[in-house]
């Protein structure tokens, strides 16, 4: 039913666990009382220089969410925000059809991640200086 490629993500899933010095945070799903999907990212000048997720879903949103942080990492900030979840189920060589939702919530939360450090960014810069 899932491709090799989907066993290997879901079975050894890669950027697991928080980022200490994260800058952007996206969650999509209620940790409390389902799936969900956490992504943190690391944005240093404009790009992505470490994705990491947590996780509580099905072996599919696992998998997507693993390979995510791989294909997003060491991208610029255009170029992680232009991820479809398409190009996610293409590289996990293909998903069942009735679980191709699941990658929709990986790229949903890398999106809100990124709109998350872009308004913490935007902030700091209007907020003066600390002495
Ligand atoms: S995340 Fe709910 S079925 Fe895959």
């Amino acid at each position: 039913m899932y491709t090799a490629k989907v066993m290997d993500h879901f079975q050894n899933p890669r950027n697991v666990g928080i980022i200490p010095e994260a800058n952007g945070v996206g969650t999509v799903g209620d940790p409390d009382c389902g799936d969900f999907v956490r992504i943190y990212i690391h944005v240093r000048a404009d790009r992505l220089k470490e994705v990491s997720f947590e996780i509580c879903g099905c072996p599919a949103s696992i998998a997507t969410a693993s390979i995510l942080t791989e294909m997003a990492t060491g991208k610029s900030l255009r170029d992680a925000v232009a991820i479809k979840e398409e190009d996610v189920v293409k590289a996990l060589s293909g998903l069942p059809e009735s679980k191709v939702h699941c990658s929709n919530i990986g790229v949903a939360a890398l999106r809100q991640a990124i709109v998350d450090y872009l308004q913490k960014h935007k902030k700091k810069k209007e907020s003066p200086q600390q002495a």
